[in-house]
C-alpha cells in the first residue's frame, strides 16, 4: 500500500478499510511513514470523521501495536479512570492510590499535555526521579507487588498512541471523536480492565464545549467499552473553571497530596470520591454509591490512601522528600488584583491552559522544555464574591518575560459582574 493513497482516500471522505487502517498504524510504529504523512491523515480524519467500523478498526490496530496486560491471575477487580482533559485535573493522583487502598488493581496508562490541557505524565515527572517509562515486565511486577501505578505509553505499551498523541498535540487535531476514542480506549484496553470510570469534561476549558457534544463523545466511548466487555460508567463534569486552586505541574501533585491528607480543595476531593465510588459499586465492593463514599472518605481519614500514593512513588523510583519540599513553587510570582467589586461571572479556562503552556507547563513545539515549578493559583470560582484589590490569581514561573506574556494572555479571563451569579455544578450528570 502507499501512504499517500490512504491519505487521499480519507481526504476525499471515502471510508478506509480495516486492512488499510491496520497497515497505516503498523507502519507508523515501524517508522516507515513520515510525520508529515501522519499529520496529513490525522487532519483528514479531523475534517471527515470516521465511521463506526473505521473507529473500531483504529482502536483494534492501536491496541495491537503494543503489548496487553492481563492481571486475571491476581483474582481482583481491575479498574481505572480516564478524563478527556482539562485544567487543574489532578484526579488520577488521588483516585489511583485511593482505589488501590481497597484492593482494586489500578494499572493506569496516561498521557502528556494535549494542547491547552495538562498531562498526567508531565505532572508525575515533576517529582524528582519519578519513572514514568517502565517496561512491560517491570510494570507487571509493580502491579503484582503493590497493585497500582501510573505509566506513560512507550515503544512496548500503546506505541501507536504515543506517536499519534504527540503529533496531535502540535497539529490542532485533538478535538476529533474517533481520535479521542481510539487514543483513550486503546490505552484502557491495553490495561486489561474490568471496569472504567470515564470523566468526560464539559465546558470552556475542555475539548467538548457543551453537554451535547460531550454526550455524543461519551456514548461513543461507552459503545467501544461495551463491545470489548469493559464496564464503563460515565460522569460529565464541569470544566468551565479550573479544578482545584492550582494548575500547572508540580503544584498539582502538592494539591493532590493535600486531598489525600483530607485537606485539599472540595471540588477535587468531591470528584475523586464520586469517580471512585462508581468503581467501588461496579466491582461489588460497595452496595451503593453512598456506602462507597463513606468508605472512601474513611480511607482518606485513616491515611491508607496517602500511604498507597507514597508506595507508588517509591515503586516508580520517585523521591518522596521532593514531594514534601518547600521549594515546589517557582520563586517569581505575578499577583493580579481585581479592579472591581462584584461576582465572578465566567472564567475563560482554555485561556488559562494556553497561558500555562506559555510559562512552561506544556509544549508549543517538541523541543520545548517543561518548567515543573511553574503554574497558576486561582483564588475564585464562578459565583464567588470578589472585592476590588483582592488577588484574582497568581502566576509563578522562572522566566519573568514569559510570566508577563501569560499575564497579558489572561486579560479579561475572569469576567466580573455586579449581579450575583450561580455557582457551577461540578458533576453535571
Ligand atoms: N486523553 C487521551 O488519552 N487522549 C485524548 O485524545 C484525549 C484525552
Amino acid at each position: 500500500m502507499i501512504p499517500a493513497e490512504i491519505i487521499e482516500k480519507k481526504r476525499d471522505g471515502i471510508e478506509l478499510t480495516p486492512k488499510e487502517i491496520d497497515w497505516f498504524i503498523h507502519n507508523v510504529i515501524s517508522e516507515e511513514i513520515d510525520d508529515c504523512q501522519i499529520s496529513a491523515l490525522l487532519m483528514s480524519i479531523y475534517f471527515n470523521g470516521m465511521t463506526n467500523i473505521e473507529t473500531k478498526s483504529l482502536v483494534n490496530s492501536m491496541v495491537k501495536s503494543g503489548k496487553r496486560f492481563n492481571f486475571k491471575h491476581l483474582g481482583k477487580y481491575v479498574a481505572d479512570k480516564h478524563s478527556t482533559g482539562g485544567i487543574g485535573d489532578k484526579i488520577s493522583f488521588v483516585l489511583t492510590p485511593l482505589l488501590s487502598s481497597f484492593g482494586i488493581i489500578v494499572p493506569m496508562i496516561a498521557g502528556r499535555g494535549l494542547a491547552f490541557t495538562g498531562g498526567t505524565i508531565d505532572k508525575l515527572e515533576s517529582i524528582k526521579n519519578f519513572q514514568t517509562q517502565k517496561n512491560f515486565d517491570s510494570f507487571n511486577n509493580q502491579i503484582d507487588l503493590i497493585g497500582c501505578g501510573i505509566i506513560s505509553q512507550s515503544s512496548e505499551i500503546c506505541p501507536a498512541d504515543k506517536k499519534l498523541y504527540s503529533i496531535r498535540d502540535l497539529t490542532g487535531t485533538i478535538p476529533s471523536f474517533p481520535l479521542i476514542c481510539s487514543s483513550i480506549m486503546s490505552k484502557k484496553l491495553a490495561e486489561g480492565l474490568d471496569g472504567l470510570a470515564l470523566d468526560v469534561k464539559v465546558g470552556n476549558g475542555a475539548f467538548m464545549k457543551n453537554l451535547r457534544e460531550a454526550k455524543s463523545l461519551g456514548i461513543e466511548l461507552k459503545k467501544i467499552g461495551d463491545s470489548l466487555d469493559i464496564d464503563v460508567s460515565i460522569t460529565y463534569s464541569n470544566m468551565s473553571e479550573p479544578l482545584g486552586k492550582y494548575a500547572g505541574l508540580k503544584c498539582e501533585i502538592t494539591e493532590a497530596v493535600d486531598c489525600l491528607k483530607g485537606t485539599g480543595p472540595d471540588d477535587v476531593t468531591q470528584l475523586s470520591i464520586d469517580l471512585c465510588a462508581n468503581i467501588l459499586v461496579q466491582s461489588g465492593i460497595s452496595a451503593n454509591k453512598s456506602e462507597a463514599k463513606t468508605s472512601l472518605l474513611k480511607n482518606i481519614e485513616n491515611g491508607k490512601a496517602l500511604e498507597k500514593f507514597e508506595e507508588m512513588v517509591v515503586a516508580q523510583n520517585g523521591d518522596l522528600n521532593d514531594i514534601y519540599s518547600k521549594n515546589n513553587f517557582a520563586r517569581n510570582h505575578l499577583k493580579i488584583k481585581s479592579k472591581e467589586t462584584g461576582y465572578i461571572k465566567s472564567i475563560n479556562t482554555e485561556k488559562i491552559g494556553w497561558a500555562l503552556v506559555e510559562i512552561g507547563c506544556g509544549k508549543k513545539v517538541i523541543s520545548d522544555t517543561l518548567y515543573y515549578s511553574a503554574g497558576i493559583k486561582t483564588n475564585y470560582k464562578v459565583g464567588d464574591k470578589i472585592y476590588k484589590g483582592d488577588i484574582v490569581y497568581e502566576l509563578f514561573g522562572f522566566n519573568e518575560r514569559k510570566l508577563k506574556i501569560a499575564k497579558k494572555m489572561l486579560t479579561k479571563t475572569f469576567v466580573i459582574s455586579d449581579q450575583e451569579q450561580e455557582q457551577k455544578k461540578l458533576i453535571i450528570e
